[in-house]
């Protein structure tokens, strides 16, 4: 019994060194480390391991103490004691590799199979060999019902589909994770279709109140035209935006929307430039000539159409 106790606190010892690691590691997450309802699983595995040990260690005993008991009945009746039981050797020489015992080696000589006095023995083939066999063709069976015929298992292609729809939530985190660390002053206009689109939505959905649903302008400017009050260009719309000019109704709105959103808008509005829709209100403020227009081509036309037609309105110092 006090073996027993040693061998329990032994066993045990593991896993209470498990848990001192976890106590001393911070938790960094909720999944992270494993927690006492683990140790206490991990206890209770191990003391069932070693119970089933015992129990097979007492059911040899008591099988050797049997054979004893009844080899001694057949002494007294004379008769031969009974064979040794199979050890895990023999089983294993036997039933996996296949071994002849030594003893029954003469039987296997084949008489014409024999070279210079080297004879050669008919063994069959090593059993874990000829399972190994019959695994693959039942392998074979089993795969080609589960992908060809009964199309439970994914495809290549809907193998190839999941990994791309893993690897673009990656990229849209990354891309995510740079457009929020943007400035006004490391901000690059984007044409990438999505962007282009959330841009869109939070404008209709925020701005256009004021600018109009397709930028022509209400009680804030006219955002299509080449005229800007506080510049055009990526880096200055986008500082506008985020900034507002509050005294003019304008309000900021990098409280309430990340970098990337207002990086996202200022590219949309831009994406404006030259639209020219219907009822839009005349241009305000000074031509924008600086770089990061977004079609230079257009725009210098829709600039000769304003010039003829109209004077723009330059801003008034305030
Ligand atoms: C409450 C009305 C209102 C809302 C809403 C509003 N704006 Fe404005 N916005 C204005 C006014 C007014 C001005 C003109 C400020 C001035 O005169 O200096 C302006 C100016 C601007 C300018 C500068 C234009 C120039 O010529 O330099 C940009 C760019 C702009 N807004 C973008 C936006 C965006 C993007 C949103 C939505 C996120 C938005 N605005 C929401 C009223 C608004």
């Amino acid at each position: 019994m006090k073996k027993f106790v040693y061998f329990l606190l032994l066993s045990s010892l593991p896993s209470l060194l498990i848990g001192q690691e976890v106590d001393s590691v911070p938790a960094s997450g909720a999944s992270a480390g494993i927690g006492m309802d683990d140790l206490v699983l991990l206890m209770l595995v191990i003391l069932g391991i070693v119970l089933v040990i015992l129990a097979v260690a007492q059911v040899k005993l008591i099988r050797t103490e049997v054979r004893a008991l009844q080899n001694l009945e057949r002494k007294s009746q004379g008769l031969e004691p009974l064979p040794e039981p199979m050890t895990l050797m023999d089983w294993y020489r036997r039933k996996v590799v296949g071994l002849k015992p030594i003893e029954m080696e003469e039987d296997l000589i084949m008489e014409d199979h024999s070279y210079d006095g080297i004879r050669e023995m008919d063994n069959g083939m090593p059993p874990w060999l000829k399972w190994m066999f019959v695994g693959t063709i039942a392998f074979a069976v089993i795969y080609m019902a589960w992908y060809q015929v009964l199309g439970y298992g994914p495809t290549q292609y809907e193998e190839y589909a999941a990994e791309m729809e893993k690897g673009n939530a990656i990229k849209d985190a990354w891309r995510k994770k740079m457009a929020d660390a943007m400035s006004e002053e490391n901000v690059t206009l984007s044409d990438d279709p999505k962007d282009l689109a959330e841009g869109k939505q939070l404008f209709l959905d925020n701005c256009a109140a004021c600018h109009g649903n397709l930028g022509e302008g209400g009680a804030g400017p006219n955002l299509t035209d080449l005229y800007w009050l506080h510049g055009g260009g990526i880096k200055n719309v986008f500082r506008t935006i985020s900034y507002g000019v509050p005294e003019k109704g304008m309000i900021p709105w990098n409280d309430q929307m990340s970098p990337g959103e207002i990086r996202n808008i200022a590219s949309f509005v831009l994406s404006l430039e030259g639209s020219n829709p219907p009822d839009a209100l005349e241009p305000q403020g000074d031509l924008w000539t600086g770089e990061e227009t977004q079609s230079q081509d257009s725009s210098a036309q829709s600039v000769d159409s304003l010039a003829i037609t109209e004077e723009p309105v330059v801003a008034q110092a305030q």
